[in-house]
């Protein structure tokens, strides 16, 4: 396999969950872990941080679109998302794709997409008071997206049916680790570091447009009304969706057969998933683990 070129990616069998540094992974994200934790970041990197399935994509697009829509248009129609924006601790088949794509990205400001729990990411970033962009999802959709997810993709470990998968996930046996500490460390330190923006997937489906702003004035971008507008529709998930840039299709391990990559991209999907004793069971854990946070998620949809 060429870093260029995924088409070539096999698998043979599924990943099994380690345990890393008290969290569960796989090894396609440790085992370039000596280059991860030294790599050095750049004050005007843009880190995307997200647990996996929160809208790390969406979020990646729209900041790509900022940044390059204009400046090289053929970058949207020939270079699929993640070799623009990229994932920083993956490693496959032996290929530091994360690193080494991140380290020779031919443009500025660089964004860099991780799903690493905030207390692995690589020192470097907070040294060099990079800006973070968080995109955190409410905890019953994010396990619906993460589960189909896992059923699609033979990168990642077999996810049993829904009922197993849940139960693991209550229990933070997913790869990188219970959803809850990912998302309450993220808060906890947006307290002390404040180049963290800390954004919800609710907000983004709600009023993408009112998101971008947000994320232009984080970031000190001073687009144009109308220029924000073509942004917001060009990352409706319809166009993402039919954009073979952004909608994954060119990943051979990804069985869209079995469920697409652009899935629903919906609020409140839990319910057509969650029995009224799961769904019992699930707030009961929330309460606990979430007792000692002050970030509000939208428990109600
Ligand atoms: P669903 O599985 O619920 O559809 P990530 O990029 O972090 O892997 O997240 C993928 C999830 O974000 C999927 O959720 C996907 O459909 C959703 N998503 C991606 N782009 C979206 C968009 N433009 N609008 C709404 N949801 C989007």
């Amino acid at each position: 396999m060429e870093i260029s070129d995924f088409s070539s990616m096999k698998l043979n069998s599924r990943p099994e969950l380690i345990d890393f540094e008290g969290i569960s992974m796989i090894h396609y994200f440790t085992d370039n872990w000596e280059k991860v934790k030294n790599f050095q970041a750049r004050p005007d990197d843009i880190l995307i941080a997200t647990y996996p399935k929160a809208g790390t994509t969406w979020v990646s697009y729209i900041l790509d679109l900022l940044y390059f829509g204009n400046e090289s248009p053929e970058r949207q129609t020939s270079q699929p998302i993640y070799m623009r924006v990229p994932f920083l601790e993956a490693c496959f088949e032996g290929i530091p794709f994360g690193t080494e794509l991140a380290d020779n990205l031919p443009t500025s400001p660089r964004l860099i997409k991780t799903h690493l729990p905030v207390q692995l990411v690589p020192k470097s970033f907070w040294e060099q008071n990079s800006k973070v962009v968080y995109v955190a999802r409410n905890a019953k959709d994010n396990a619906v997206s993460y589960f189909h997810f896992d059923r699609m993709n033979m990168g990642q470990p077999e996810p049993g049916d829904w009922n197993t998968f849940l139960q693991k996930f209550m229990e933070g046996r997913n790869v990188f680790g219970p959803w809850y500490d990912h998302v309450n460390g993220y808060w906890k330190k947006k307290q002390t570091y404040s180049n963290i923006l800390y954004m919800f997937y609710e907000d983004m489906v709600e009023d993408t447009g009112r998101e971008v702003e947000r994320l232009c004035s984080f970031l000190g971008l001073s687009t144009s009304a109308a220029e924000r507008e073509r942004i917001t529709k060009g990352v409706q998930f319809d166009a993402m969706k039919q954009n073979k840039m952004t909608n994954y299709s060119t990943i051979p391990v990804m069985d869209f057969k079995i469920s697409p990559f652009m899935r629903k991209g919906k609020v409140g999907d839990w319910r057509n998933h969650f029995t009224v004793a799961q769904n019992e069971q699930f707030d009961e854990v929330y309460k606990q683990k979430m007792k000692n946070t002050t970030v509000k998620f939208r428990t109600e949809v």
